[in-house]
């Protein structure tokens, strides 16, 4: 019978342990990076010319999102996300690279079925959240 004070009995898994913690959001981060690099519709989007900075931020925020460590509010507050988009021009064309450059991060992930399907299906509603302008 085990002793175990019930205070250290382990917690639910979050599903950013379940899909493998920090790695995993790394490699979903770099791969969707290193296509913005080089896509001519998402590339004149981002201000700075180093995209570290806009990686590590997408990285922290999933691994928050997630259930992960909180990194991403102490270092950029509680601002929506939505709210973080709008000074961007972001309309369908723009939505539909940034979930083209996403689904293959995603994809290359290598996760079970149930999750990949659950995080796609995540950004999608993501994504239409941030679209900032028609057409
Ligand atoms: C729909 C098309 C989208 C476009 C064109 C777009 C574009 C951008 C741009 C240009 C930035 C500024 C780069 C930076 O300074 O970090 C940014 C930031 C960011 N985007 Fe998006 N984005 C889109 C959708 C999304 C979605 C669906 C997510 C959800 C995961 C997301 C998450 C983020 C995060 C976490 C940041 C950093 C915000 C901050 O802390 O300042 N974006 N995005």
């Amino acid at each position: 019978m085990s002793t175990e004070p019930s205070e250290v009995r382990p917690q639910p898994q979050t599903f950013y342990d379940a899909v493998g913690g920090e790695p995993t959001f790394r490699r979903i981060a770099a791969r969707f990076y290193e296509q913005v690099a080089v896509d001519e519709v998402l590339r004149p989007l981002y201000p700075e010319g180093d995209l570290e900075p806009a990686e590590e931020r997408m990285r922290l925020f999933l691994m928050q999102f997630w259930g992960g460590p909180t990194a991403y509010r102490e270092l950029r507050g509680e601002t929506g996300l939505a709210a973080r988009h709008t000074r961007f021009k972001i309309n369908r064309t723009a939505r539909d690279a940034w979930l083209r450059a996403m689904r293959v991060a995603v994809d290359e992930a290598d996760l079970p079925e149930a999750y990949r399907a659950e995080m796609w299906e995540r950004f999608e509603i993501f994504a239409y959240n941030m679209t900032t302008h028609a057409g």
